[in-house]
C-alpha cells in the first residue's frame, strides 16, 4: 500500500484530514476504475464478459458516489459549489461559475478573501 496520497508529513496531519486524503485518493481511484471498464466494455465482444463488466463498473459508479458524499459532507464549500453544479440543466460552466459566486468565492477559480474557504458566507445555508 502506498502513501503518497500525503503531501505533508503524515504524522503532522490531523486524523481528519489523514482521513479525508484517504477518501480523496479513494474517489480519484474509482473514477479511474469507471474509466477503465468503460475502455474494455467498448471493445469486449463476449456478451458474458460484457454483462460481468457492466456490473463491476456498476459497482464503480457506487463506490464513486459513496466517496464523494462522504466528502461533501465533510466539506460545506464543496458541497454547496457542487448543489449548485450536480443534477442541474444547462450549461455546466454557467452552473459552476454560478455555484462558486453563491458560495461566496467568486467565479473562475476563487477570489474570496485570501485564505478563507468561504465557509463563513455559508453560515445559516442549512449543511
Ligand atoms: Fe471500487
Amino acid at each position: 500500500m502506498g502513501f503518497d496520497q500525503y503531501h505533508e508529513p503524515p504524522e503532522e496531519l490531523p486524523a481528519r484530514t489523514r482521513t479525508f486524503a484517504r477518501l480523496c485518493a479513494s474517489l480519484t481511484e474509482e473514477a479511474e476504475a469507471i474509466g477503465w471498464y468503460e475502455q474494455r466494455l467498448a471493445v469486449e465482444q463476449d456478451p458474458e464478459a460484457l454483462a460481468v463488466m457492466r456490473n463491476a463498473q456498476t459497482e464503480e459508479f457506487k463506490h464513486f458516489a459513496m466517496d464523494l458524499e462522504f466528502l461533501l459532507r465533510r466539506t460545506p464549500v464543496w458541497r454547496e459549489i457542487a448543489r449548485g453544479i450536480l443534477f442541474q440543466e444547462g450549461d455546466i460552466v454557467e452552473a459552476g461559475e454560478e455555484a462558486e459566486e453563491g458560495a461566496g468565492l467568486g467565479g473562475s477559480g476563487g477570489g474570496g478573501q485570501p485564505g478563507s474557504l468561504g465557509i463563513g458566507s455559508l453560515k445559516g445555508a442549512g449543511l
